[in-house]
């Protein structure tokens, strides 16, 4: 594969400072070169730069929304350009308000394929804030339900943008929910896979089924991966820890499933704090499951169908 990283160093959609460390962080833990040695080509695009957003107009319930808009639009314009030269974008944050950009960049691209977005969000947390209803004013909290088309957003962030079928949107590791989330979630129809369900289920039959609803629909698949989704005792490094996380071995699962389906499209790693890290323990989890999602397997396993 042809690889292109976008490193995404924003923190403005957090409350805390911490996350712009995050791309470099990921480098230096060796995200070019362990790809590099699956035998992918590596293009890394440094640091997207947030194109001015003076246009937008403050919002009180929306914490450093100029700033979370202008690595919205820059994202979009990026990941969006990777993805029609038939390059894999990996977006290395950064907060999670930088999914607002990456995720409707590629909703853009499988427009322009006449194919349907799907997206699997890998989180603690629904992300399905908006400015009316987020409890803290921080836009990480918001990205899912700006990409499914919140109305509330259309005011502040320009109205024209491509959507994601909310219920194309599979969460998977939810256990932190705010009251008016868990509402929006059941209207939007949003698929949720909460931490009871992966308890119940098994995290192989939560990622089987997904993945036959997107080779069904010949979908794209976006995978937006939050450090908090793991378990803090394995990641630490990240500034809204929830306890009772999936283990390592989840999430080192999911990746390959993953790969195998050779459905996904584009790759978010986020939330990553350095500044909070256990000696770069947390950043290195991440470029292992990076390498797991690209092809890196303990032994091969015969192709099975589903
Ligand atoms: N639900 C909380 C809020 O809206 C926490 C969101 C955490 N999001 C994240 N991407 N870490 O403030
Ligand atoms: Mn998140
Ligand atoms: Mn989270
Ligand atoms: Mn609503």
């Amino acid at each position: 594969k042809s690889i292109t990283l976008i490193g995404a160093p924003i923190e403005e959609g957090s409350g805390r400072r911490g996350a712009a460390m995050g791309p470099t962080a990921l480098r230096i833990a060796g995200i070019d070169t362990v790809l590099a040695e699956l035998g992918h080509t590596v293009h890394d695009e440094g640091d997207v730069r947030p194109l001015p957003a003076r246009d937008l107009a403050n919002h009180p319930g929306a914490n450093n929304l100029q700033m979370v808009g202008a690595f919205a639009r820059a994202l979009h314009d990026a990941v969006h350009e990777t993805a029609r030269k038939g390059h894999f974008p990996i977006i290395l944050g950064g907060d999670h308000a930088l999914s607002m950009g990456s995720v409707s960049g590629m909703a853009r691209h499988a427009d322009e394929l006449g194919r349907p977005l799907f997206v699997l969000w890998l989180d603690a947390h629904a992300d399905f804030n908006s400015p009316l209803t987020s409890p803290s004013g921080n836009m990480h909290g918001m990205p899912v339900a700006f990409f499914c088309g919140e109305a509330e957003f259309a005011p502040i962030l320009a109205g024209d943008r491509p959507l994601v079928d909310p219920k194309r949107v599979y969460q998977v590791g939810i256990r932190s929910v705010d009251a008016r989330e868990r509402e929006e979630i059941a209207e939007n129809g949003v698929n949720v896979y909460d931490m009871r369900a992966v308890d119940e289920m098994g995290m192989a039959n939560i990622i089987r089924e997904i993945l036959n609803d997107v080779r069904a629909a010949n979908g794209l698949l976006h995978v937006s991966l939050d450090v908090d989704f793991m378990d803090p005792e394995i990641a630490p490094g990240v500034g809204t820890t929830v306890p009772g996380g999936a283990t390592l071995r989840e999430a080192h699962l999911i990746m390959e499933m993953l790969c195998d389906s050779g459905l996904v499209s584009s790759l978010d790693v986020v939330e990553l704090n350095p500044f909070l890290d256990d000696r770069g323990k947390s950043a290195r989890i991440l470029v292992e499951l990076t390498a797991s999602l690209f092809g890196r397997r303990i032994f091969d396993r015969p192709t099975r169908s589903a």
